[in-house]
């Protein structure tokens, strides 16, 4: 992960959508047609994990835990992720759809080209489709690549509290079939943790969304390890995302399969945990690591993978490089998508991202400053809007 290229007075030629060529800028083809970029060149950034679609902020959590309150005890008590379902629920889709959008296009301005985006606020089929016919409409009208996903197995809804086996029916016999139906999700993901999602209901949730033909995510180990690292690497799972509590075995397991850690560290941060998950463990033993900014409003309502990226470097051990290629090539591996995003290099998809730095490691050092001055998808400039995010 830290084995990467630096090429000084480069040029990228652009054909289209993809990367025809790069290379030193005295040998390339077409210079007439050279546009002047100052500073750094990235691969466009990739956000494998968001919960991009919700309501309004969640200030209330935030200060409970600031006074001592727990993150699961909040959740036990109707705050928490149903605090963002009734409010989901509740608002108009054209709404939701307007909230998302400027979030997004947040997200674009700091560098971020390629976007997981979940649902899982819904919690009922209606307001699940809800959600996922957002984010395709968006995925349709705005410059990022969007990767939608499928998480109805985010908590069990107030109306199954007492049938918890009924809402895990209602997921696998006509959730999953309808979101499989409709092609509204590219992934389908739960959160596997004690309190909320067993292993053995995870399973069983997740095979049946692999028969359906969508690819595996988990949230594994967040707070309390529970073996999601294993089960996700055990089905094959893209991905295996935070791991703040992944065992020993789970580390193993994901390094002896091609199932990707995807590590979150401004989640443990906004959650003021201490701890933060072995990356440099999971590195060692041989897991393919990648970082992203789980962006929602109750654990981290941060737009920025730079700022994931310095983090990384700062809280989780890694180096500038390691970080970097965390949030590119290992983050489109964590999306399925490592043969044609995250590398400039011919044949990739043509998203770069521009920033204002001298030297390439400050885009994962100025905590918080957005560096990033201009960014392409799929070939063209995008607008660098500097719209607020709430
Ligand atoms: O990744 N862990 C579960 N889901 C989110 C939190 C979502 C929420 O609190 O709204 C997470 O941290
Ligand atoms: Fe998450």
């Amino acid at each position: 992960m830290a084995d990467m290229e630096v090429l000084r007075d480069a040029a990228v030629l652009i054909d289209g959508a993809r990367i025809a060529w790069v290379g030193p800028r005295a040998d390339a083809p077409r210079a007439d047609q050279v546009t002047e970029v100052v500073g750094v060149i990235f691969p466009g950034m990739i956000d494998c994990h968001t919960h991009g679609v919700f309501g309004a902020a969640r200030l209330d959590d935030h200060q409970r835990r600031a006074l001592g309150e727990d993150y699961k005890a909040i959740a036990a008590a109707g705050g928490g992720i149903l605090q963002s379902v009734r409010d989901v629920r509740a608002r108009p889709e054209a709404e939701l759809e307007a909230l998302t959008r400027a979030r997004l296009a947040t997200l674009l301005a700091h560098g971020t080209t390629t976007i997981e985006v979940k649902s899982g606020y819904g919690l009922e089929l209606e307001a699940e489709l809800k959600q996922l016919r957002v984010i395709r409409r968006l995925a349709a009208t705005q410059p990022a690549t969007l990767v939608p996903t499928f998480l109805g197995a985010h908590e069990v809804p107030p109306e199954h509290r007492s049938d918890r086996a009924a809402y895990v029916r209602l997921l696998c016999e006509e959730m999953i079939p309808a979101v499989a139906r409709g092609q509204l999700a590219r992934c389908c993901d739960v959160f596997c943790e004690p309190g909320v999602f067993s292993p053995a209901e995870a399973r069983g949730i997740l095979t049946t969304a692999k028969g359906y033909g969508l690819a595996l995510k988990l949230h594994a180990d967040e707070l309390e390890g529970s073996g999601g690292a294993e089960l996700a690497a055990e089905l094959g799972a893209l991905s295996a995302d935070h791991l703040a509590a992944v065992s020993e075995a789970g580390v193993r397991a994901l390094a002896s399969s091609g199932t990707v850690a995807v590590l979150l560290p401004a989640t443990m941060i906004f959650l003021g945990k201490k701890t933060q998950a072995p990356a440099r463990r999971l590195l060692d033993a041989g897991a393919a690591v990648a970082l992203a900014t789980d962006f929602n409003p109750g654990t981290s309502p941060t737009v920025s993978l730079p700022l994931v990226m310095a983090l990384g470097v700062s809280q989780l051990g890694l180096r500038h490089a390691e970080a970097l290629t965390a949030v590119t090539v290992n983050a489109a591996a964590a999306l399925g998508l490592a043969g044609e995003r995250g590398q400039l290099a011919p044949g990739f998809a043509a998203d770069l991202v521009v920033a204002a730095v001298e030297d390439w490691r400050e885009a994962a050092y100025w905590m918080g400053t957005n560096v990033v001055s201009a960014v392409w998808t799929g070939g063209s400039a995008c607008p660098t809007p500097t719209v607020p995010v709430s």
